[in-house]
């Protein structure tokens, strides 16, 4: 006997969602509004309902196909369409088909060529590029009845976020785009009742994000990702901050409330000598390279107490210092500065030093001058999460990251970073960004949560990263 589809009750910005018929369909603009559910939702409706139809659903990767739609789609549809796992789709006795495809790389697109859809799904279409985009929904073709759709969830940020602002958010048309085509269902966390029911805490996550994250992802604001990177770095204390609390400037400095950088202390000696102390690296040749000294105390504070920059007066450029010259000098250093003499340091560096493609690795080199480096985390939207994080400042002006103010590398670099306009969570490469890159790799050696006490999770485990 046939099964019958049971559907759960959709929300009203989902009912909007499952109701509309432009060719192109935009949902979500923030993270949780119940996006994927949608999608799945919509695919098995209009798959049912037009025998014959194809359609095809599209994520980024091929693990988060599997986790956000195959596995959920084939438990729920399971005794009505049947999985054909070498070519990726659920086929309907009524010869509808879903289709899954990923799109990671632009070779990706090639499976694509010469295929059709009726209907086309990109769930996250942020984190495709416009180009991918582009030559994946010219598929939509067909000489046929059935309805001719592309829906496209997002969330602000991801290289495809100028695009998708464009044409749902801005609604700038160019030629051969007609405005009526186009709309936009916005859903926030907040619209989708069932994880909020579900998950509440998942919302205390959103809203323990740093401000600009937090604009975005809770409150679907598209035009945040603009300007400066680190907009809360402060390299003197803030004076209205100053004056709420009800000192100096002057005192504010010496306490260490209300700015990240304060005047050097002896880690060398009384208590400072029982701290850890660690060696962050970035490699540089025809770039700069940075190697940058920290001491952590007993509650975990990041102290920057010393740098060695690579740099010329062109900011771009490194002084060309041969890996050996790199080591020497740092092993010179770790071996008579009174702060670090005789003490053990741990390394932590870009994890692309092990490369052994062109010969001796640059972590070998830095062993045969007794420089020792454990591989760094490069992920990069979660280490500049944990970069924010330590600037935040708790309720009395304390930071979790100070930095010395002789380290004038940071101070003068780390300002100057903007915003990447491909890939707006992440920051723009082309700014001086080796010093910021060698912070991010000692930060997510020792990951903290964000301060506000609301949040018991931070975003490295959030349970709808996928
Ligand atoms: N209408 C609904 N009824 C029941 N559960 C829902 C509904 N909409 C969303 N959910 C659940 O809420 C959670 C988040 O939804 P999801 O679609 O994954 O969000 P997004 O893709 O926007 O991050 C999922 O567990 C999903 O199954
Ligand atoms: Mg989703």
């Amino acid at each position: 006997m046939a099964k019958t589809l049971a559907i759960q009750m959709p929300s009203p910005r989902q009912k909007t969602f499952l109701t509309a018929t432009t060719r192109h369909i935009g949902f979500g603009g923030a993270r949780g509004g119940g996006k994927s559910w949608a999608v799945r939702t919509k695919a098995k409706l209009l798959a049912l309902r037009y025998p014959g139809i194809r359609i095809l659903i599209v994520r980024r990767t091929y693990p988060e196909l599997i986790n956000n739609h195959i596995r959920i789609l084939c438990q729920e549809l399971s005794g009505i369409g049947e999985y054909h796992d070498r070519d990726k789709l659920i086929a309907f006795p009524g010869g509808s088909i879903i289709q899954f495809s990923y799109c990671d790389r632009d070779t990706d697109l090639d499976r694509l060529q010469g295929v059709e859809y009726d209907v086309i799904f990109l769930d996250e279409a942020t984190q495709l590029s416009e180009y991918q985009m582009k030559t994946i929904t010219a598929c939509l073709r067909g000489v046929n009845d059935f309805p001719k759709r592309i829906y496209y969830t997002c969330n602000p940020g991801g290289q495809g976020h100028q695009y998708i602002k464009r044409i749902f958010i801005d609604r700038k048309y160019r030629d051969g785009e007609d405005p009526r085509d186009y709309t936009f269902i916005q859903s926030l966390v907040t619209d989708n009742h069932a994880l909020m029911k579900t998950q509440p805490d998942y919302v205390k996550q959103l809203e323990a994000l740093p401000y600009k994250l937090r604009q975005a992802w809770l409150h679907g604001r598209w035009d945040i990702f603009e300007g400066q990177f680190f907009e809360e770095f402060r390299e003197s204390p803030d004076l209205a901050m100053c004056e709420k609390a009800g000192i100096t400037p002057e005192l504010a400095k010496k306490q260490g409330r209300w700015t990240h950088v304060i005047e050097p202390f002896d880690i060398g000696s009384g208590a400072c000598r029982g701290w850890t102390l660690y060696r962050s690296y970035d490699f540089g040749y025809a770039k700069p390279f940075s190697c940058a000294w920290w001491a952590v105390d007993h509650d975990g504070t990041l102290y920057r107490i010393m740098e060695l920059y690579g740099c010329t007066e062109n900011p771009n450029e490194g002084v060309k210092w041969t890996p050996d010259r790199q080591f020497q000098e740092i092993a010179r250093i770790e071996r008579e500065h009174p702060w670090l003499r005789g003490r053990q340091i741990l390394g932590v560096a870009d994890p692309a030093i092990w490369d052994v493609s062109r010969g001796e690795s640059i972590a070998d080199t830095a062993i045969r001058y007794g420089v020792y480096f454990t591989p760094g985390d490069h992920a990069r939207v979660s280490g500049w999460m944990q970069c924010h994080y330590r600037l935040q400042f708790d309720e009395n002006g304390y930071a979790r990251c100070y930095v010395f103010d002789n380290c004038k590398g940071f101070i003068r670099t780390v300002p100057t970073l903007r915003y990447d306009t491909n890939r707006p969570e992440d920051l723009d490469t082309a700014g001086e960004d080796h010093i910021a890159d060698e912070w991010r790799y000692l930060c997510m050696s020792r990951p903290v949560q964000p301060i506000r006490e609301a949040a018991p999770r931070g975003l490295l485990n959030d349970p709808l990263r996928s």
